[in-house]
């Protein structure tokens, strides 16, 4: 009665000039370990999903991209969206589909793009999650990160103190502005959302109609076709009317029945090049260097990568992020990294 849903539909701004919108991150190898996010998301799934349970939706400009990386996954698994509308159309429609199969199953929903370290936590944790969704059959769960910083890009989770291991969620707040992440920082009982959701879907279904419910109307209206030869033209002429929500806001604000793990396992959502450098190892000047060759003299703390081989000479340059890539190189200081989505805006409309 397990399904998985991985999102992959995102294009990864932050990351630009490397995630592009004709090739987003979660299709790179971020890391430089052989293997990109997205693949990495479905093995690390597979270990309690069955591969025929694992739906992957995405743009339909990435469904070659999906089917060329993930082989194995079966072609009616991989749903294409018309539309970019963030992950509430997307997490609807997957869960409709997956109910229309099996009105008994419980779902993970994953992003494509996150690291995580220590997967026999992680199986345990998600074990402990399903577990708690077979006896409340209403609830909505997600994992919970100790936060380290006021960071504003992530969901904060307010939980009651409790001796058991899963906690109520006395509130839910999609990335709150920073004097807020502060005081929730502050106030101890508030932990990021790791962006990984786990519930019946029937649970899922039901809090859409709640809070969404034209969206639900939309999406309903067409469920004799799902997971027919019909479902493309229907989606084609829909999906696009679905309000760009994430489902952060679309239903977890919302929710009565939200509940919290907090996650055992090591997590890093890689959203920025930033967090791209905490998780990379170092070498002797703090510099974290993905596939150049870099010299480096009196540098450090920097963030470098090219294309293979590409040589590199550094001098002075301390909390750099130095990107190369196609016919873009980009160098601006490790604190403006939030500003690189407005920045890569105005170049494109430049160049
Ligand atoms: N299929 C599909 N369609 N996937 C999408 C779409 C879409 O239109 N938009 C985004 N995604 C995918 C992204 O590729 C990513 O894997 C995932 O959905 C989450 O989207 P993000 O855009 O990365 O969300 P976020 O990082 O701003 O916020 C979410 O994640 C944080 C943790 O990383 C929220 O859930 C936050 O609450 C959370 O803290
Ligand atoms: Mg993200």
């Amino acid at each position: 009665n397990k399904y998985a849903v991985i999102m992959a539909g995102g294009v990864g701004s932050r990351f630009w000039p490397v995630s592009k919108q004709s090739f987003p991150k979660q299709f790179h190898d971020m890391l430089g370990l052989g293997k990109s996010l997205l693949q990495m998301t479905f093995t690390r799934l597979q270990a309690q999903i069955p591969a025929n349970n694992i739906l992957i939706l995405t743009n339909e400009a990435y469904v070659d991209l999906v089917k060329e990386q993930l082989p194995e996954v079966l072609p009616e698994n991989i749903v294409a969206e018309p539309a970019m509308r963030n992950t509430a159309p997307c997490i609807l429609l997957a869960a409709l589909k997956i109910q229309k199969m099996n009105p008994e199953a419980s779902m993970i929903v994953a992003p494509s793009d996150h690291y995580i370290a220590e997967e026999d936590l992680f199986n345990e944790d998600l074990a402990t999650t399903f577990a708690f969704c077979e006896q409340h059959p209403q609830a909505l769960m997600t994992l919970g990160i100790q936060p380290t910083s006021p960071n504003t890009g992530y969901g904060y989770i307010e939980y009651n103190h409790e001796t058991t291991a899963v906690k109520k969620v006395n509130q839910f707040r999609e990335k709150p502005n920073l004097e807020t992440a502060q005081q929730f920082l502050d106030a101890g009982n508030f932990l990021w959302n790791a962006g990984i959701f786990i519930w019946s879907v029937d649970a899922v279904v039901n809090a859409f109609a709640k809070a969404q419910p034209t969206m639900t109307q939309l999406f309903t209206n067409g469920m004799q076709v799902l997971n027919t030869e019909e479902e493309v033209s229907f989606l084609e002429s829909e999906y696009p009317k679905a309000e760009n929500i994430s489902v952060d806001y679309a239903i977890m604000e919302n929710s009565e029945e939200v509940y919290v793990l907090p996650a055992r396992f090591s997590w890093n959502d890689l959203g920025t090049w930033g967090s791209l450098y905490d998780k990379l190892d170092k070498n002797e000047e703090s510099n974290a260097i993905v596939n150049a060759s870099v010299t480096a003299i009196a540098s450090h703390g920097n963030m470098v990568r090219t294309a293979p081989g590409k040589k590199v000479i550094l001098q002075g340059l301390e909390d750099y992020i130095v990107v190369d890539q196609d016919d873009v190189l980009m160098i601006i200081p490790k604190n403006a990294e939030q500003e690189i989505k407005e920045i890569r805006n105005t170049a494109m409309d430049k160049y």
